[in-house]
């Protein structure tokens, strides 16, 4: 959706280019870098050939012509300066009307967008390390539904495979104690699990045992199948209690094991479709031909494999949801599987291959000892917000002392919770990234709390000032600059879901708080000139209140009106 300002201008330049559409025109239009060079521009470079003219002749040439607002031509470029009134207006009575659903679009109306996340193995707590994919993905997820999809967020969750065999083993070893379990929850499988790798270094013995339980498993037996069932039902407890706090929902959970009575078909398929090939023993789909090490279908004692289950899986996605986009947030270090089995697909026939997309991300490093781990070297993701929330409420305490006890705790866990999932959001998906408090938590700059506080200023400015009428006069350079900026949100929401990357949200968010608090800092609001500028101030506050807001939401960052 290309906004009604670059629309107007193009309508009016299409009466001057001839050889290009107005969308043609709109699309190519752009921001300058600076407010000095006008509120948007023309690059005139592709019309050299056309025209047969350098292109700042052709720039100069439009410019003279063009009426309808004041143009300059400079490098090759038409810059045109758009009246603050009609600009104003425009954008203003377009966000005053649609609210929290300015930005929002219906590019993806009709549509549907499956987005696999998170996706945990089981019997395990998240960790720092389920963060990235957990955040991303929701951040897509609600990017989708903003841009007008019907979503479906699914949980992948690993529950099948020898690390379920070697879990039962270690319970039955040093636990069976089922009610202690039940108390001690996930994290008392995770110390089983830990302790069941430390041992098996020494004593190989123990990962045949692990073997033999997942055999069990496999055939059904009742003893470890009711095992099995239990600590799945635990571990859910638990990163459910975490997707709470993170304010995350998913809509189905069918994790590997439900697709272990699928893949026989697949199998079949496979070899009617005469794409399996034995070697070594194993059942592989080769692709050389496509610079790619086979795809290994079933390993020489029949057992299925990973690439096998994600097959299985995204036939089952298609037929059940009929997917426009099947879209996988998974480690960078996953890239070959999805090039892999999604090639499969498509030498299968199925023409929706294309529209698997796999999202990868970077890995995220938590620095030294910032928080205390429970076990292992499991860095815990409810270590690392529970202290989160601990240091924005100490913060709080110096900051805002007034704050009751209870807007306090609330203050805290938005904010806490705001920081981390910010500093995780802002950098571009595929950069390893470097988690630290000092920017997590700058109160002045670039983290999540920082746009949440100028959220909070913009509403306590409208609050104080009770009610107000709404009128625009623009009087100087920093409001400019904001409504240019408002001016870009819906097309930044486009980018974001165009290219799967939240961080186009988060980025924008700390321009235009820049923006906001310079503003803020040098032009008075309830104390302005004369009501009509007063009255427009406050508009603007309003105006960005929303454009926030909504960012935050695209991004799972709460809103709090105080701070
Ligand atoms: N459970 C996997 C892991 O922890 C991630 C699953 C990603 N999704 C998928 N459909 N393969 O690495």
């Amino acid at each position: 959706m290309i906004s009604d300002i670059k629309k107007t201008i193009a309508e009016a330049l299409c009466d001057i280019i001839t050889v290009l559409t107005t969308e043609e025109i709109a699309g190519m239009i752009e921001y300058p870098p600076d407010i000095s060079m006008g509120d948007l521009s023309f690059p005139c470079f592709r019309l050299a050939k056309a025209f047969k003219k350098s292109p700042n002749a052709i720039a100069e040439e439009i410019a003279a012509k063009f009426t309808k607002t004041p143009a300059a031509a400079a490098g090759g470029y038409i810059n045109f300066t758009l009246e603050d009134k009609f600009y104003a207006e425009n954008i203003l009575s377009d966000i005053f009307a649609r609210k929290d659903k300015y930005g929002a679009s219906d590019i993806g109306e009709g549509k549907t967008a499956v987005i696999d996340y998170s996706s945990p193995n089981m019997s395990k707590p998240l960790s720092v390390g389920h963060l990235r994919t957990t955040n991303i993905g929701n951040a897509i997820k609600k990017i989708h539904q903003f841009c007008g999809y019907k979503t479906v967020a699914i949980n992948y969750i690993g529950d099948w495979g020898t690390p379920q065999g070697k879990i039962l083993a270690a319970y039955k070893l040093w636990c069976d104690d089922i009610k202690e379990v039940e108390e001690k929850g996930v994290y008392k499988l995770l110390e089983l699990y830990v302790n069941f790798g430390a041992e098996a270094e020494t004593d190989e013995s123990l990962n045949e045992l692990g073997r033999e339980w997942f055999v069990k498993l496999e055939r059904g037996d009742g003893e470890a199948v009711g095992l099995w069932k239990k600590f799945m039902e635990i571990s859910v407890i638990e990163i459910k209690r975490i997707y709470d706090i993170l304010g995350i929902e998913f809509d189905s959970y069918e994790g590997e094991s439900f697709f272990e009575d699928k893949m026989g078909a697949v199998v079949e398929e496979l070899k009617e479709k005469n794409l399996l090939k034995l070697d070594q023993g194993a059942q592989i789909v080769d692709l050389n031909e496509y610079n790619m090490p086979p795809c290994l279908i079933l390993k020489s004692d029949g057992a299925t494999l990973y690439p096998t289950r994600d097959i299985a899986a995204a036939i089952y996605r298609y037929k059940t949801y009929n997917f426009d986009k099947n879209i996988y947030v998974t480690d960078m270090r996953q890239t070959l599987h999805f090039a892999q089995w999604i090639k499969v697909t498509e030498l299968m026939g199925y023409e929706w291959a294309n529209n698997c997309i796999f999202v990868p991300y970077g890995i995220m490093n938590v620095d030294g000892k910032v928080m205390a781990t429970r076990k292992g070297n499991t860095q815990l993701l409810d270590d690392l917000l529970k202290l989160a929330v601990e240091k924005v409420a100490q913060i709080m305490e110096e900051k805002n002392p007034d704050l009751s006890g209870e807007e306090k705790k609330d203050v805290a866990k938005k904010v806490g919770i705001g920081a981390v999932l910010f500093s995780e959001l802002a950098n571009s998906r595929v950069k390893d990234i470097n988690f630290t408090w000092e920017e997590a938590l700058n109160f002045q700059g670039n983290s999540g709390p920082y746009v949440q506080y100028t959220y909070a200023r913009a509403c306590s400015v409208l609050e104080k000032a009770g009610g107000y009428t709404k009128n625009i006069s623009i009087t100087n350079n920093l409001e400019r600059e904001i409504i240019k900026l408002l001016s870009q949100f819906p097309e930044k929401v486009l980018v974001a879901e165009r290219e799967y990357e939240p961080s186009v949200i988060c980025r924008y968010l700390l321009d235009i708080c820049a923006a906001f608090n310079r503003f803020y800092h040098d032009c008075p609001i309830l104390k302005a000139e004369s009501e009509t500028i007063k009255n427009s101030r406050l508009a603007l506050c309003e105006a960005v209140k929303y454009t926030v807001g909504n960012g935050l939401w695209l991004i799972g960052l709460e809103k709090t009106s105080k701070v």
